[in-house]
């Protein structure tokens, strides 16, 4: 059974906006949760071993929910306890993960491995999630099918069988592809012998992930770095973890801290995970110190430029490229933001003009002209951080602005009206 009736849920009205009116210094302390990031691919390995494995520090956020019906449509019986989830897994779990909530979120496709390797088959439809880009599958098929499994898209779905069993492998992936890395590990665990994977995702993501998978048996080595190692075991233990803290809260939060000359404490962070981002926003002219539990952000003048290409981890995150060209846009001077990941991200460029923001695309380079203060409008959320990055706008914007979209935010965000109040925003959700 799922127990997941919180407020700004799945279920919530889907033309939610967020009503902001600008001009807050955001001052206070916020604490980052787990990594929305991580615990779905958790929530998803948890299928590897049959019984109770509890997940803790689980965020409050809508994703959490769509996974949770996901497992349960499995078969899983999934409970939730505030920050704590427990999922208790049969020794035959389903191997279908229908177009109905797998459309809802690309981390659904999370399931494939796992159920591929526990149930020797898996039809999982294509994923939805944000409209930022294309989001190929190829990495996460070959990866499959160097494994032993015979795979192939049909109808919609990917369809994968391993009847006997998969046997190790070394794959190279073309790019550090984070869902595939996460599939293929969670597929080889329990494949006989062994497998490479060159070239691999190192976000932090990952690292938790293999650390679930060690706790629960598995033999893996090389996280964090670009060669990842595992040994198959035969059968793997469920187990208690907790989910690492959201970098890209953390990252949203130090941003909102700097646009609005603010002072923001964030407990819970994590700096060795958002390096370049802290970098760049000292640059901007940031003061960033380390606290007992996290950082402190703080700015008193208006930021200055600062040029960011995203790039796979360790590189600048992609999922902060909204909130670098909502600070460019107030910043003193121009700059050039550089998508490396995703080809669609710069789709909410045009909400953002619409506050003022003088930004010019040519193919995945932005150059963005700062303007000492944009004007309040009504704008569209397109996903879950452009979403954030339109609310940031919002609040160094004149006058008020309206977001609509606020599900989108939902997905990744946990309570974040609520959270902007406290520390002194001017922002309902309506
Ligand atoms: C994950 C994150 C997302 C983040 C991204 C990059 C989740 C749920 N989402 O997405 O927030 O922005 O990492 O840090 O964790 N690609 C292919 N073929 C494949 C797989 C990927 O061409 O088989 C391409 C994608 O289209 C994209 C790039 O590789 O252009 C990176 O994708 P990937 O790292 O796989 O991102 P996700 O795991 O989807």
């Amino acid at each position: 059974m799922t127990t997941h009736n919180r407020k700004g849920g799945a279920t919530m009205a889907n033309n939610d906006r967020f009503r902001v009116q600008g001009g807050a210094r955001l001052h206070g302390e916020v604490h980052i949760t787990g990594a929305k990031n991580s615990v779905l691919k958790l929530m998803a390995a948890s299928l590897l071993a049959p019984g109770t494995s509890t997940i803790t520090n689980v965020p409050d956020i809508a994703d959490v929910d769509i996974m949770a019906d996901l497992l349960t449509r499995l078969g899983c019986s999934v409970h939730r306890n505030g920050s704590e989830i427990s999922i208790s897994v049969p020794d035959k779990p389903g191997h279908r993960a229908d177009y109905d909530l797998v459309r809802k979120m690309r981390a659904s496709i999370n399931v494939l491995g796992p159920l591929v390797a526990r149930t020797g088959q898996a039809e999982v439809a294509l994923p939805g999630g944000d409209a930022i880009g294309s989001r190929g599958l190829d990495f996460h098929i070959k990866g499959l099918e160097a494994l032993g499994a015979k795979a192939h898209i049909e109808h919609g779905y990917v369809i994968a069988e391993a009847p006997s069993g998969l046997m190790g492998a070394t794959i190279e992936l073309d790019f550090p592809s984070v869902g595939a890395t996460e599939n293929i590990m969670t597929a080889a665990v329990l494949a006989q012998g062994r497998t490479t994977i060159d070239n691999a995702a190192r976000e932090p993501d990952i690292v938790d992930l293999g650390e679930f998978l060690i706790a629960m048996g598995a033999k893996i080595s090389g996280l964090g770095s670009p060669i990842i190692t595992i040994e198959g075991v035969k059968k793997l233990s469920p187990t208690t973890h907790a989910t690492i803290a959201d970098r890209i809260i953390t990252g949203t939060w130090a941003f909102a801290a700097v646009m609005t000359q603010g002072d923001i404490t964030i407990h819970g962070a994590r700096p060795q995970d958002l390096e370049i981002p802290l970098e760049k926003l000292t640059s901007a002219g940031a003061i960033i110190t380390s606290t007992d539990d996290g950082i402190r952000v703080r700015m008193d003048s208006r930021p200055q430029s600062i040029d960011v290409s995203t790039l796979p981890y360790p590189g600048f995150p992609t999922d902060l490229l909204p909130m670098v060209i909502a600070l460019n846009s107030i910043a003193t001077g121009d700059a050039i933001v550089t998508e490396n990941v995703f080809e669609s991200r710069f789709m909410f460029v045009n909400e953002l003009t619409r506050l003022g923001a003088q930004i010019t695309v040519d193919g995945h380079h932005a150059s963005i002209h700062g303007i000492s203060q944009l004007s309040g409008a009504p704008v569209e959320a397109t996903d879950i951080r452009a979403g954030a990055g339109l609310v940031l706008a919002a609040l160094v914007s004149e006058g008020e602005t309206t977001i609509d979209g606020a599900f989108h935010v939902d997905r990744g965000y946990p309570n974040f009206a609520e959270q902007l109040r406290a520390l002194g925003a001017d922002v309902v959700r309506e």
